[in-house]
C-alpha cells in the first residue's frame, strides 16, 4: 500500500515540475516536444545558447545595412531574437522553418517586425527573386545524409550574393561521438559526411570559431560562400 503511494507522489511530483518548467520555459519545452515529434529534422534536444547565437550573427553586425538575410531552420527563434535585434528598417529578413507547429510559434513571436517574414518552407525548395549577403543555418547536418546535404549546400551557393557569408553550427566531437558507436558501414557514410563538409569549407574562405557555452558545445564556421580560396588568395 505504501509503496503504491509513493510511486503516486513520485508521479504527480515529476508532472507537476515539467509543468512548472514548460511554464517558465516554454519555447524549451515546445522546442523538446518537436524533437520528440521528429528528431532527425529538429536535430537537438534544447536550442541554441544566446552565445553560439550571438556568434552566428557576428557577419551580419560586420555588414552594413541594408541588408538580405536568409535565416535557415529558425526552429523556437533563439537565433531570429538575436537578429531582430540588430535590424535595420530597411533590411529584408526571410526565415525558413519546416516544421508548422514552429512555423505559427515563430510568426506569432515575431509579428511586429516588418521586416521579417516567415516562410514555412525546407530551403531546397526556396525560391527567392533575390540572393542574399548573410545566410545563417541551423539546420542538423550532423542527422542528414550526404544525399540530403549536398542539395542545401548547393541551394546555399545558389542563394549568396558575390561576398555572402554563410554561417553554420557544428557540434563539437559530434560526429566522433557518433563514431565510436557505428558499425563499419555506418562509419563509412559519416566519415564521407564529415568530408563533404570539410571540403565545402575548404573550397571558400572560412573562418571558424568554438562556442564551448552552448549544449553541445559547437563550432561556428563563418564561410564567404562568394568568395572562393583561390579568388581571396
Ligand atoms: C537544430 S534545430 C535549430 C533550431 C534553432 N535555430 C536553434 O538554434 O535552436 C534545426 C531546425 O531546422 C529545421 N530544419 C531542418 N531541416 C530543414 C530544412 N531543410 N529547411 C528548413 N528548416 C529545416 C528543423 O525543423 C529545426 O527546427
Amino acid at each position: 500500500m505504501k509503496i503504491k503511494y509513493i510511486v503516486l507522489w513520485s508521479v504527480f511530483a515529476g508532472l507537476a515540475t515539467a509543468m512548472l518548467y514548460c511554464y517558465i520555459f516554454y519555447d524549451n519545452c515546445v522546442f523538446f516536444a518537436r524533437f520528440v515529434w521528429q528528431p532527425k529534422h529538429t536535430g537537438s534536444v534544447i536550442p541554441t545558447s544566446q552565445t553560439a547565437a550571438m556568434q552566428l550573427i557576428q557577419p551580419m553586425l560586420q555588414k552594413k545595412p541594408p541588408r538580405t538575410i536568409l535565416e535557415v531552420g529558425a526552429g523556437t527563434g533563439p537565433v531570429t531574437q538575436e537578429i531582430v535585434k540588430q535590424l535595420h528598417s530597411d533590411d529584408r529578413f526571410d526565415v525558413l522553418e519546416l516544421d508548422p507547429v514552429l512555423c505559427d510559434l515563430l510568426r506569432e513571436k515575431f509579428k511586429a517586425y516588418t521586416q521579417v517574414v516567415i516562410h514555412c518552407t525546407p530551403v531546397e525548395q526556396w525560391q527567392p527573386a533575390y540572393e542574399y549577403d548573410i545566410i545563417i543555418s541551423t539546420v542538423p547536418f550532423s542527422n542528414l545524409t550526404v544525399e540530403q546535404i549536398k542539395p542545401i549546400l548547393h541551394q546555399f551557393e545558389q542563394l549568396a550574393k558575390p561576398g555572402a557569408v554563410l554561417s553554420y553550427l557544428e557540434y563539437i566531437w559530434g560526429t566522433e561521438l557518433k563514431k565510436l558507436f557505428a558499425q563499419n558501414e555506418q562509419a563509412i557514410t559519416l566519415q564521407e559526411k564529415v568530408d563533404l563538409l570539410k571540403n565545402f569549407r575548404d573550397t571558400h574562405k572560412t573562418k571558424t570559431v568554438s562556442v564551448m557555452t552552448n549544449v553541445p558545445p559547437t563550432y561556428v564556421h563563418h564561410i564567404e560562400i562568394g568568395t572562393s580560396v583561390a579568388q581571396a588568395a
